[in-house]
């Protein structure tokens, strides 16, 4: 596991970018493709922005071999504003020659759309459980993961790949990926910005606290683990940097 604190979000969102282009390269010249589950949120906003106006030029990168996925979704239509789909397509997804993009369909009912997930992870990842080349996630100030809050029904499920997850405290359902899956990645890398996320960071990374109240802590994939995080949210960190 890697720990890079970064001075401030700008700095966060090139070192992202930058990992993000590395990591489809290497996973293109030894696979031939590049799988990513995106994350939603607002942190993610400027990396995405950066792969376009840095990474955007196919001489960069060959995004006709990116295969864009969905880490987690909202049980919205694909063009409400609350859509993680929706902030992808407009920061990135319509400005690249992307190869595919897969998206949680938030319109259907969440266990159709959870069911149906799961049905094209499995046709196009051979492996089980499926095993992206890298899966992009971010952490609420509760320690929550994709839509894997805490105490929640999903955060005990094993035996699927994607669930339709109750969330009592928003009042709503939210389709996400499993741990498994998530745990099954070549590598997963987190982006943390804010003093908002100081005390859950430091909880997730340097606490004993149950990982059901920290859902981040179930993250512990077989692959590469890295948190790339800014300052203000490293800044309750006993050693930052490793
Ligand atoms: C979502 C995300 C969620 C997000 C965190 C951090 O659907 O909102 O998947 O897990 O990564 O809530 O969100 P911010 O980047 O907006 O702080």
């Amino acid at each position: 596991m890697r720990v890079l604190v970064h001075e401030d979000r700008a700095e966060l969102a090139e070192a992202a970018a930058r990992d993000f282009a590395q990591r489809a390269g290497e996973a293109m010249d030894e696979r031939g493709r590049f799988t990513v589950a995106l994350a939603g949120g607002s942190t993610p906003r400027t990396v995405y922005e950066l792969l376009v106006s840095e990474y955007g030029d196919a001489a960069d990168l060959d995004w006709s071999r990116v295969h864009a996925f969905f880490g987690d979704e909202r049980t919205v239509p694909p063009d409400h504003e609350d859509s993680n789909y929706r902030m992808a397509r407009e920061t990135m997804l319509d400005h690249v020659p992307i190869g595919s993009v897969h998206r949680m369909r938030g319109e259907l009912p969440p266990e159709v759309a959870a069911s149906a997930y799961e049905e094209e992870l499995r046709g196009f990842l051979e492996e089980e459980p499926p095993r992206f080349d890298l899966i992009m996630l971010g952490i609420g100030p509760d320690g929550h993961t994709a839509s894997l809050f805490p105490e929640t029904v999903a955060l005990g499920i094993t035996d699927r790949l994607v669930v339709a997850n109750e969330v009592p405290k928003l009042e709503t359902v939210r389709i996400t990926l499993t741990t498994p899956v998530i745990n099954a990645a070549r590598a997963v890398t987190f982006l943390v910005a804010g003093e908002d996320k100081a005390e859950a960071l430091r909880e997730i990374l340097e606490g004993d606290s149950d990982p059901r109240i920290y859902p981040a802590k179930f993250v512990q994939p077989d692959g590469d683990l890295t948190w790339m995080v800014d300052s203000a949210a490293a800044s309750l960190l006993e050693n930052p940097g490793r």
